[in-house]
């Protein structure tokens, strides 16, 4: 096995680590055990999971040994235990799940040692899990009003200019080739065809949405999907998700819109005299060489693609992945956020959840037909 390997997964395994405690390190031990959302793990849930997550994986699979805790197993496994009663259940606490996380660890680096990588695709699916929960934990703590739910660079946007991109007729290739690490829900690439369109070259800022606001976005029937209406009306939605009680976004004007459900996208694309652009028209764009639209952005975009397999998927060793969330349920998410590690980020990666959902880093990138 090549030893340049060896030592890279070493190093991505343990920048991962430094990575997710140098996140949980601010929070005293009651907020990492409570709920903070009732949509959300407690914090501590997610550590013990990334660590089970790492056992099952190279461990016991790919190591062939014993899981570490047997006896967790159930506990951390996201769809024997849903968010929803994670409160409630005997996960690691405290000093007890940063021991879970270390002792994992070093039966995965003597695993690496002994057999090594592999093709790398266990260690990548590892790594790069770790590096997705440190996404969702941000979100906890957006939701939480926690310090860390934010991001605290300047907006990098806002100089770029306004306007849309012209992206001609023609098929393209969508979705990750065959070489190196890709989630399975990427391949297989494949042409599809795309007709003429335009794309925003700027995603949707605060400043535009909170004008959305003010003319009456929330208010006009006429912009608004049934379904998307009705979730309005319930529950009595005015705003984005963590914005003041008067309705003004606590982050800056100039970065992009965060916290917006699909349904509120739709509709403010409908009062704007446009659409979300499809996941495939998004990764044209994205990969569009006269005039790319910056594509790994602050804020994941919202497209009005319903999450399935491109023809001929195959599903990863970890079934649950993708496969399980197909259909028409949950729509695509395209690009990256402020809280997604580099690692994760690529133009082909795609990201799904429910319409009604506003606690991802995610906002608005709108298109058009061409006339
Ligand atoms: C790809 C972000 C939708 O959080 O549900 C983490 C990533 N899968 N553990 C999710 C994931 C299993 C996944 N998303
Ligand atoms: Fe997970």
């Amino acid at each position: 096995m090549a030893v340049a390997a060896h030592h890279a997964f070493a190093g991505a395994l343990q920048h991962a680590r430094a990575r997710t405690l140098s996140l949980v390190a601010p929070y005293s031990r009651a907020e990492m055990e409570r709920v903070q959302h009732p949509l959300m793990s407690p914090l501590d849930w997610d550590l013990g999971h990334i660590a089970a997550y790492e056992d099952l994986w190279i461990a016991h699979r790919h190591g062939g040994g014993a899981l570490l805790r047997g006896d967790l197993a159930d506990l951390y496994d996201a769809f024997e235990t849903p968010r929803a009663v994670r409160g409630d259940i005997p996960f690691l606490r405290g000093q007890d799940v940063f021991d879970y996380l270390d002792a994992v660890r070093a039966r995965t680096l003597e695993v690496l040692e002994s057999r090594g990588p592999g093709d790398g695709t266990l260690f990548e699916m590892v790594i790069r899990h770790e590096a997705q929960h440190n996404e969702t934990m941000r979100q906890t703590l957006f939701l939480a009003n926690l310090p860390g739910g934010y991001p605290t660079s300047a907006p990098r946007d806002a100089g770029l200019p306004e306007g849309w991109i012209d992206i001609p007729a023609g098929d393209f290739s969508l979705g990750a080739d065959a070489a190196g690490f890709a989630f399975d829900n990427e391949r297989p690439r494949h042409r599809v065809d795309v007709g003429g369109f335009q794309i925003a070259r700027r995603p949707v800022t605060n400043a535009t949405w909170l004008s959305f606001c003010e003319g009456g976005g929330y208010e006009r029937r006429e912009w608004w999907s049934d379904e998307g209406w009705a979730w309005k009306e319930e529950y009595d939605i005015t705003h984005p998700e963590g914005w003041t009680a008067h309705g003004r976004p606590r982050d800056d004007h100039d970065r992009p819109v965060m916290h917006v459900s699909w349904f509120e996208a739709d509709a403010f694309a409908r009062a704007h005299g446009a659409r979300l652009p499809t996941e495939a028209e998004w990764e044209k764009a994205a990969t569009w060489t006269q005039e790319p639209v910056a594509q790994i952005g602050e804020a994941f975009e919202w497209t009005s693609s319903h999450f399935g397999g491109y023809p001929g998927f195959t599903a990863h060793p970890y079934r649950e992945y993708s496969e399980v969330f197909f259909g028409d349920r949950y729509r695509v998410l395209r690009g990256s956020s402020w809280a997604t590690e580099p690692r994760l980020r690529s133009i082909t990666f795609r990201n799904w959840d429910l319409p009604q959902r506003r606690q991802i880093f995610a906002g608005v990138r709108l298109a058009k037909d061409v006339v």
